[in-house]
């Protein structure tokens, strides 16, 4: 049976948020349906609501979620009924050329449901990142849910499906970040700071953050930061060459999407060094850089796609680190909040008050 819930709705470009009744489908194949218990408000719900990732309003919005598999469809057999599990936005198929390749993270065919959750009105739903998780419900495809340990709390645990996995990822997975590395993290928000949880969990020796608010910096210490740089009043790639000797970082991770930060990783980074771009750009954003410069230097400039995560493989094995006590995840969230907060955490987000807020349903 289809069964009616209330929804975070974007329904045109720019306005606020409205809270409504939606209708979400009994699952079909290859289908799960989930409760949610906890989602993260992401800059990237931000971004839909602005207009900036498509035109396919209304949105359903929110995707950082932790939740309880509530049924499955006929030929689920991966996850059941009653199974904890972080949603992911990246379920892979197994089949095309990335997975065939064994490189399954750069899956080009990943799944989400195939039915469409709805208005009351019967106007089709587009679920954020293709999971839609501001509601009691959703519908999503069965590999989008990864099973976790239980003991996990689920605003904890939901953060694992963007933007913390995306900033862990980005030093651990893409920037391959090992034991003794110098590492600078340029914007220290929610994905940077994971950045900088990362490359301490890797053996970074030295982590360098930079912000341009003294706040955030704060709070990066917190994750691992040995050093901080208001790049508003200092320069940014003087002051990582002076933490490093005099070379730059071996891995430079630019988390906010900006010319002119990418600008300041570019230099930043040593012979041979790394920059991981994990920041999402706007669409009009150009780089003028000297080619010379990166033939020069060597080493390697890469983009981060969700951390290069495999969500089977990463996420229980970051939550039993989380459960050991050696990834603070719980840092992250600065504040929970109802269904109904998520305009005003918006807002919140947009001063730099908060690295994370995270609707939290009754269960
Ligand atoms: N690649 C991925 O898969 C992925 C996943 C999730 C989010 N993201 C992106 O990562 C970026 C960061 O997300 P977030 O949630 O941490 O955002 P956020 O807004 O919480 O953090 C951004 C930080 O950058 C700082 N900042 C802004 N301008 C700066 C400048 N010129 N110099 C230095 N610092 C500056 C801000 O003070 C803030 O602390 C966003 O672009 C988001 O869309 C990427
Ligand atoms: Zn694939
Ligand atoms: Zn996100």
């Amino acid at each position: 049976m289809a069964v009616q819930v209330q929804g975070v709705i974007a329904r045109e470009k720019d306005s606020p948020v409205t809270l409504e009744t939606i209708i979400v489908p009994d699952p079909g194949p290859g289908e799960a349906r989930v409760k949610l218990l906890a989602c993260g408000v992401c800059h990237t719900d931000l971004h839909y609501r602005q207009g900036a990732i498509n035109d396919n309003f209304p949105f359903l919005l929110g995707h950082e979620a932790a939740g309880i598999v509530e049924s499955v469809g006929p030929d689920v057999t991966d996850v059941a009924p009653g199974d904890y599990a972080i949603l992911n936005w990246r379920a892979v198929c197994g089949q095309c050329r990335a997975c065939l390749r064994g490189r399954p993270w750069y899956c080009f065919n990943t799944h989400n449901a195939t039915q469409k959750m709805t208005l009351l009105d019967g106007t089709e739903l587009s679920p954020a990142l293709g999971i839609g998780a501001f509601a009691e419900m959703t519908l999503v495809a069965a590999g989008q849910c990864t099973k976790v340990d239980p003991a996990a709390p689920p605003e904890v645990a939901g953060l694992l499906g963007c933007g913390v996995m995306a900033g862990l990822g980005a030093a651990i997975n893409t920037g391959n970040v090992t034991r003794g590395d110098s590492v600078a993290v340029i914007g220290c928000g929610g994905v940077g700071d994971a950045a900088i949880a990362g490359a301490r969990l890797a053996g970074a020796r030295t982590i360098i953050a930079v912000d341009i608010d003294d706040r955030k910096l704060q709070l990066a210490k917190k994750f691992g930061a040995t050093h901080t740089v208001n790049s508003r009043t200092t320069d940014a790639v003087g002051a990582i060459r002076e933490a490093t000797d005099g070379f730059g970082a071996d891995v430079v991770i630019e988390a906010i999407g900006r010319p002119d930060a990418y600008e300041q990783a570019f230099f930043a980074r040593d012979l041979a060094g790394t920059v991981v771009l994990v920041g999402v750009p706007e669409p009009d954003m150009r780089l003028d850089l000297p080619l010379i410069e990166y033939f020069g230097r060597g080493g390697a400039l890469k983009s981060s796609w969700y951390g290069d995560c495999l969500p089977s493989r990463d996420f229980p094995m970051l939550i039993d680190l989380y459960l050991q006590g050696r990834l603070p995840l719980g840092d992250f969230v600065s504040a929970k909040i109802g269904i109904d907060d998520v305009e005003a955490a918006f807002d919140k987000m947009h001063q730099g008050d908060v690295l994370r807020s995270v609707v939290v349903f009754d269960s």
